[in-house]
């Protein structure tokens, strides 16, 4: 039997978020919707991202509690910006408890954003680097950071080469490679954390298989009719090893809230529970790669935890 409610599903119904502010990118639609009315649910402020103000707005009337739209796209690093200081604006000097970075999808068609960084990669994973060091300060002495990435990252290899030019683009191995890439951001992000004496927690999550979401609207036509046919067909009968976009939420609602994860961190989670990722979401050179190539890209320096 599914539970109808994240919350319910991930074991955390009786956790009161009361006095804490989320952030949910991507929360327009899908699992990150989910994720938010769940929060919402359990008593936090929520703070819903999208690029979509209907749906936004929707989303907000929906919440029981507490909310604000902040419209962004991540297709410019400028538009990542504009989040972070609309947030900052917000808070008015208050903090951010929980920061999800749920927003993304697999794009078919190879492009570049206007920073002329190839897109799957500046939405997927660089606009998380850039809003979480935007918002570092804002965010509570003991805030969590739940990325949200995907069992796809077991075929994603980090050629960092190619991240300026869509010459040769399969949007499979960019999508791979930039869930890839969430891993080791949430791993390199929670060493720093821990070398910089902080007690903020970084962990990255697969969510499950969703056809019900809107993950394939990005894809060429065949395909998007394809998944969205799946999805119908998945939330009227239960399909095995397919889930529906409440149980999505579920694992991304279980980091955000539950006491059992509080000083967990670098770790990659499936179904609530730690599971190990990939060998190449591992490497530690790697990782620091990763960052040092994020920092080039976003043209920021970001030394968290190498000087401490
Ligand atoms: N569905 C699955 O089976 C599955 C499996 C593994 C991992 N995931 C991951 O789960 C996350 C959520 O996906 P979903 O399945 O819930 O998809 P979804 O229903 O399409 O939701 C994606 C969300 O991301 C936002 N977004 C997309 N591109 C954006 C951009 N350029 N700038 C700002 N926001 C943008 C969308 O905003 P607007 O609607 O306002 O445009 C929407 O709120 C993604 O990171 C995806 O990689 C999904």
């Amino acid at each position: 039997m599914t539970a109808s409610k994240a919350e319910v599903g991930a074991g955390v119904a009786d956790v009161a978020l009361d006095g804490q502010t989320a952030l949910v990118t991507g929360a327009t639609a899908g699992i990150g919707r989910e994720t938010a009315l769940a929060l919402s649910r359990l008593g936090a402020r929520v703070f819903i991202h999208g690029r979509d103000r209907d749906r936004g707005e929707a989303v907000l009337n929906e919440l029981p509690g507490d909310g604000t739209f902040i419209p962004a796209d991540f297709a410019t690093q400028a538009g990542v910006t504009r989040l972070a200081e609309d947030v900052r604006a917000q808070l008015e000097g208050g903090t951010i408890d929980i920061l999800v970075h749920n927003a993304g999808g697999w794009f078919t068609d190879g492009q570049l954003t206007g920073d002329r960084i190839e897109y799957t990669f500046a939405v997927n994973h660089l606009a998380s680097f850039r809003l979480t060091y935007e918002l570092f300060e804002a965010l509570a002495p003991t805030a969590r950071i739940v990325i949200v990435s995907s069992e796809a990252h077991r075929q994603g290899s980090l050629d960092f080469t190619g991240l300026r030019s869509v010459s040769n683009y399969r949007s499979w191995n960019a999508y791979s490679r930039s869930k890839l890439a969430n891993v080791l951001f949430a791993r390199e992000l929670a060493d720093r954390l821990d070398a910089a004496g902080e007690s903020i927690t970084a962990n990255a999550l697969h969510p499950g298989v969703i056809p019900g979401s809107g993950f394939g609207r990005h894809a060429l036509a065949p395909l998007r009719g394809l998944m969205s046919a799946f999805g119908s067909i998945a939330a009227k009968l239960p399909v095995p090893g397919v889930d529906s976009v409440v149980e999505g939420a579920e694992t991304s609602v279980y980091l955000a809230a539950s006491p059992a994860v509080e000083e967990v961190s670098g770790k990659y989670f499936k179904d609530c529970a730690i599971e190990t990722p990939a060998p190449q979401a591992r490497d530690d050179a790697t990782a620091d790669r990763l960052w040092q190539i994020s920092e080039e890209l976003c043209e920021i320096e970001w030394p968290l935890g190498v000087d401490a």
